[in-house]
């Protein structure tokens, strides 16, 4: 049986990798998925791949790109205008900068991009998901243990060092949905966060990194089909608990800082004070 039939799913970053296998995974089993990627030729090459393999795949495309807010503000309204319900929103796009780099809006990218989009997205989508049966948020996202957020320099300006900031956007995503989870009342929205895994898989991920990283990172990947399977999993397999943290299909336990709540609230006030002026 098709597990997601009559199911509608938003995908982001779902023009390479992880989002346009979780795609054709979703699509294979019954959803109809809207795909919701960046650059408009990777775009339309993905859904003609995707077609061409499965012609009776249901998948739509949107255009935004997270390192605009008028592009995501843009977005939200189409999407809201066009769908009365979202059965299971997959916040996957991520970025990695090798160098500080700030988006027009003045952020940092991979703040940006890897935590405030996805941030965004699940505050405009919440009363759609709400209208749907079995709502799932699936956050990419499980950052190291020992981790900690410098709330003080959250957009890593007075020290920028690409993979503890990249994940410190990742921390930052992983502390906002447990925080939402948490504020959930009843069942009504189930939160995950996961490291699909096992291990990393082979990308577009390291793209802008120096070519010895991108050389090393794809001798160590795996493919991504596994991942992407997981993710299938996130979506269909039956939670006890309405907040789920993952790596690969193993629940992980919150570590204390996970649940430290003058961290998550003071990341609530500093994130709300960055949006403040940018978002109407
Ligand atoms: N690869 C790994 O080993 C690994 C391991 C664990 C977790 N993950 C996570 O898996 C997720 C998917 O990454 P991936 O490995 O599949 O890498 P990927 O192939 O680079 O996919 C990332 C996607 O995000 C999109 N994206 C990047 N910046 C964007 C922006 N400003 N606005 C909108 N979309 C944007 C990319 O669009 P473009 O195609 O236009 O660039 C791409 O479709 C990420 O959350 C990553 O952290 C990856």
């Amino acid at each position: 049986m098709e597990k997601l039939q009559g199911k509608t799913c938003l995908v982001t970053g779902a023009s390479s990798g992880l989002g346009l296998a979780t795609t054709e995974l979703f699509a294979e089993n019954g959803a109809t998925v809207v795909m919701v990627c960046r650059n408009k030729d990777k775009a339309h090459t993905a859904v003609e791949g995707i077609r061409h393999r499965n012609p009776t795949a249901s998948v739509s495309l949107e255009l935004c790109d997270f390192s605009s807010l008028d592009s995501l503000r843009s977005f939200i309204s189409i999407f809201t205008n066009n769908h009365t319900c979202l059965d299971i929103l997959c916040n996957n796009a991520a970025a990695m900068k090798p160098v500080y780099t700030e988006t027009g809006d003045g952020l940092e990218y991979m703040l940006q991009t890897n935590y405030l989009a996805p941030f965004i997205l699940t505050q405009s989508f919440l009363h759609l998901l709400k209208r749907s049966q079995d709502p799932r948020v699936i956050n990419i996202t499980l950052p190291p243990e020992k981790l900690r957020l410098d709330l003080s320099d959250l957009q890593c300006r007075r020290s920028f060092n690409t993979m503890q900031s990249f994940y410190k956007t990742k921390l930052a995503l992983l502390l906002h949905s447990l925080e939402l989870a948490d504020s959930l009342t009843g069942n009504d929205v189930s939160i995950i966060c996961a490291d699909p895994g096992p291990g990393p898989f082979d990308s577009g991920l390291v793209r802008d990194m120096p070519a010895p990283i991108r050389f090393f990172k794809k001798l160590i990947s795996g493919k991504v089909d596994k991942a992407a399977a997981n993710i299938l999993f996130y979506a269909t397999h039956s939670f006890l608990r309405k907040e789920t943290i993952f790596k690969g299909t193993n629940p992980q336990q919150r570590i204390p800082y996970w649940n430290d709540r003058q961290v998550r609230d003071e990341l609530r006030q500093k994130t709300d004070e960055l949006l403040a002026d940018l978002i109407s």
